[in-house]
């Protein structure tokens, strides 16, 4: 395949709401080459995919995410906020499925019996949030869960691959230390302040810019990848943003709109 992969942010979460399994499997429909997802965790000690730390805005349930059991977050709704966004690359755009389990909440564990049912090639972009609140909490149950599903140590007829994600750089250390083999991405908002400023710390793999970034750096890219850093560059929904990161170069296109990206690429 030429050009970048594309990974559906939240899922297809222009279309549906996000972290559902209905946007998950929207973008998979669409032909998104990969899927990006936050992972936080419950009360309890469960991974699930809610990207703020509050339940308030993709939900009807209300405080954090933290403070709540899996049993509880189940019983709620993370479905009937979204209204939709109107997009002309897709049919039927807006409606949630009627079905509500694709509409509650998703567990990391749900996500990835999903991908492994999927019976096509799926790359999987997980991000850790706030790891330092919760020590090396996140990082580890992380590990274990792709452990379980044989995910943790990449095969590589394996169809499912996951690549693990943060802004934090001790994150990306506690994650390399964990599972050696897993790659990883270093997310950025700023430009680097490393002393060798394109090359990643701890060994990261990956190069994950924002688009505000790029938009303001685009020399960026190509200097991470003479660096030998595949670059993978979120979150990116406009026509001229897209316009903007291909004409950069890069490995890989996170939005929250797989449809439009895919057409935009001809594929
Ligand atoms: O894919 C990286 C991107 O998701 C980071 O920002 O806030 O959407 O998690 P955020
Ligand atoms: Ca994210």
């Amino acid at each position: 395949m030429d050009g970048p992969l594309v990974f559906a942010h939240r899922g297809s979460s222009a279309a549906l709401p996000e972290h559902t399994l209905a946007a998950y499997l929207r973008a998979l429909d669409e032909g998104a080459d990969g899927l990006e997802c936050d992972v936080r965790l419950t009360r309890d000690g469960h991974l699930v995919c809610v990207h703020d730390r509050r339940l308030d805005r993709t939900s009807n349930g209300r405080g954090r995410v933290s403070a709540h059991t899996l049993a509880e977050l189940d019983q709620l709704d993370f479905g009937s906020w979204h209204t939709g966004e109107p997009d002309e690359t897709v049919d039927d755009v807006g409606d949630v499925p009627a079905d509500p389990n694709r509409t509650r909440l998703l567990t990391l564990d749900r996500l990835l019996t999903a991908v492994r049912s999927a019976g096509r090639p799926v790359r999987l972009l997980i991000e850790t949030k706030h790891p330092s609140r919760y020590g090396s909490t996140v990082e580890r149950r992380l590990i274990a869960m792709l452990r379980q599903h044989g995910l943790s140590d990449p095969r590589p007829d394996d169809p499912v691959r996951v690549t693990v994600m943060s802004f934090s750089p001790l994150a990306i250390r506690l994650m390399r230390g964990l599972a050696p083999r897993l790659p990883t991405v270093l997310l950025l908002e700023v430009v680097p302040r490393w002393p060798r400023m394109t090359r990643l710390p701890f060994g990261a793999q990956i190069a994950g810019p924002g688009i505000n970034l790029v938009r303001t750096r685009p020399r960026l890219v190509p200097a991470l990848r003479e660096a030998g850093h595949p670059v993978y560059v979120w979150t990116v929904n406009e026509p001229p943003d897209i316009d903007l990161v291909l004409d950069c170069g890069v490995d890989g296109i996170i939005t929250d709109r797989p449809a439009l990206v895919l057409g935009r690429l001809g594929r």
